[in-house]
């Protein structure tokens, strides 16, 4: 397909056959908002059980739900308030927003727009005489601001209560984490996990799905100790991935690496191994449910690119029609998150760790004798008494002279060394507390939803007639099995065909009951939403020696399959899972010819 049309065409296929459309378009439309139809919501909802299931059952993390409205204190803490922007260009003309950086990449060999200031974001927009894409208007001289692309609201009536809607579900992990921690019995390492919506103020939505102003993110939070966890890398070392690291991208001729995860450690290319972990599990997963591994690779930010709390970050990305699409990004944000709510909230973000051994440490205190500093500072003797505290802790050599000095409320003030009554003593420690490192992996659930879609659409000719179908994952079709009774005027063969889409239904499966139209119709209609399985139920499935059996037909290929009914379950429980291939079932059953 040529450039564009792959997105063009998915897009018509998505509105048609009800996975995706622009919401709200009986009063016009919004831009940035997309419902899911019946397909694409049930896709949707398959992809999040898929993650759910290998990112926290298989894993054995914890998952949480909180809400999608947090207080303007928590996006303070988190840096979201000063730091969470984009660079926004204005139309003169026509009034049209855009974001800046995007305008720069579309029209230049510049792939890191974004890392430039706005200042020499609107030199480059001068330099290359860039247009707006609404009306044509010339952009230079227009002046590039810092957008911040909170939803702000009010919580409650009045505007006493300033509140935003989430822009990443992390931070509801964060700031739950002083309760989580007790769930994890107050051991690291452990992970929590949550799915569900986050909002951004995109200044210019666009593809689709792809940039919204409200989607669905799945989170991980690996909380480590970095100087004591280490993952297991053995389930993944061997999985091969390919690699677009910094020092490739900054070559003029930089190539991708195709590498195992563990080499990719072991070498330094992934600096950590919690991120090489991950990076193995995603590139398995997605492999999983769909994602063509020809058209997928693990790109490394550029420093500039990094979000205000991420020393290193690599992201998923799949490619549709030529482009790159950020799916997922995998970030160290070391113990940014937690110091900052720990600054800010009052709670301990901390945790209690056990020495293996108890430690004798020699540490520097005070007691500082306040009969004598209460009448000397008055209400500021606490304050005096606290920052020689701390001063002892951190400075204790400024103890050495007849006078320490400390600062209270921004005054200077010098206090006779005697009454701090400075001295070092010996002390049996059992453990220390620790604020935890992250370890984020961060999957863009409608990205994934639309990258599966894109991969999965496919033309060819069968008997002569052209098709579209999309060859999903049976682990994630919207619906995992037709079935079509052959006619509909004989009693026995309606009825089995009733019991098998009953039997398949009881077990879990998302049949679709088709009885209407010719059968090279039903299995048309079902290939264009990427039903994997069709079971058709004819005249041998009821006499003879074939009584009790049916047909089962393969999407991709058309070859079909005669097998008893009582080994539906089975066989389709294997199919889904990926534990059985089509061919498995060809070969322990009797292929029918089409
Ligand atoms: N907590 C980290 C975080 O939010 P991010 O890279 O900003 O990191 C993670 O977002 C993922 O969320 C992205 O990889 C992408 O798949 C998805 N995402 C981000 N913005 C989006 C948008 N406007 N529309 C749809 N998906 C988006």
């Amino acid at each position: 397909m040529s450039e564009g049309s792959e997105s063009a065409a998915l897009a018509e296929l998505a509105k048609r056959r009800g996975f995706f459309f622009g919401s709200s378009e009986s009063y016009g439309g919004v831009g940035g908002f997309y419902t899911y139809g019946p397909q694409g919501a049930a896709l949707k909802s398959n992809v999040e059980e898929a993650w759910r299931d290998r990112f926290a059952v298989q894993e054995g993390n914890l998952e949480i739900e909180a809400p999608t409205i947090m207080p303007e204190p928590v996006f303070e803490a988190s840096g979201h308030l000063d730091g969470f922007d984009d660079m926004l260009v204005e139309c003169a003309e026509c009034g049209e927003s855009h974001r800046a950086d995007h305008l720069i990449e579309d029209n230049s060999n510049l792939e890191d727009a974004e890392t430039l200031s706005p200042e020499a974001a609107a030199e480059k927009i001068a330099e290359l005489g860039l247009h707006c894409p609404n009306c044509d208007a010339e952009l230079a001289g227009q002046e590039v601001e810092d957008f911040n692309l909170m939803f702000a609201t009010n919580i409650g009536p009045g505007s006493k209560t300033p509140g935003y809607l989430r822009p990443e579900t992390a931070q509801g992990i964060f700031v739950e984490f002083p309760r989580i921690k007790a769930y994890a019995r107050n051991s690291l390492p452990f992970g929590v996990t949550q799915v569900g919506r986050a909002y951004r103020n995109e200044i210019s939505p666009r593809k689709n799905i792809v940039r919204t102003r409200e989607f669905t993110q799945a989170e991980l939070e690996q909380f480590i100790d970095p100087e004591r966890d280490e993952p297991d890398l053995s389930s993944v070392e061997d999985v091969e991935v390919l690699l677009y690291p910094i020092t490739e991208q900054e070559k003029d001729d930089g190539q991708y690496l195709t590498t195992t995860i563990g080499e990719a450690v072991e070498e330094g290319i992934i600096a950590n191994g919690w991120i090489g972990y991950y990076l193995g599990i995603a590139q398995e997963w997605y492999e999983h449910v769909g994602v063509d591994m020809d058209r997928f690779r693990f790109r490394q930010h550029l420093p500039g690119e990094r979000a205000h709390y991420a020393a290193d970050c690599w992201d998923a990305e799949s490619e549709v029609d030529g482009d790159w699409i950020e799916i997922a990004g995998f970030a160290y944000r070391g113990d940014y998150d937690l110091t900052k709510h720990g600054e800010h909230a009052d709670d301990d973000f901390t945790i209690f760790q056990q020495y293996d051994e108890p430690k004798t440490v020699e540490r520097a205190v005070v007691d500082p004798d306040m009969a004598t500093l209460g009448p000397e500072f008055g209400a500021k003797a606490a304050g005096v008494a606290d920052a020689l505290e701390a001063l002892a802790a951190e400075n204790p050599e400024a103890f050495g002279s007849d006078e320490v000095t400390v600062e209270v409320d921004g005054e200077e003030i010098a206090v006779d060394t005697e009454i701090a009554n400075f001295s070092v003593e010996t002390q049996t420690e059992a453990g220390e507390h620790v604020t935890p490192h992250v370890v984020e992996p961060s999957f863009g659930i409608d990205r994934t939803v639309y990258t599966l879609l894109a991969h999965a659409y496919e033309n060819d000719e069968v008997d002569g007639e052209a098709r579209t179908f999309l060859s999903l994952s049976p682990a994630v079709a919207p619906t995992n099995v037709g079935v079509f009774p052959l006619v509909s005027n004989v009693d026995e063969l309606v009825e089995l065909a009733d019991d098998v889409a009953a039997e398949l239904r009881a077990a879990g499966f998302a049949v679709v009951y088709d009885d209407s139209g010719s059968i090279g119709r039903r299995y048309r209609r079902q290939d264009e939403v990427g039903t994997p399985f069709c079971i058709t139920i004819d005249r041998d499935g009821i006499e003879g020696e074939g009584a009790d059996t049916v047909t089962i037909r393969e999407r991709d290929t058309g070859r079909q399959v005669r097998l008893p009914v009582s080994s539906l379950v089975e066989t389709f429980v294997g199919l889904r899972a990926g534990t059985t291939a089509f061919d498995d079932v060809v070969e322990a059953y009797e292929a029918v010819e089409a």
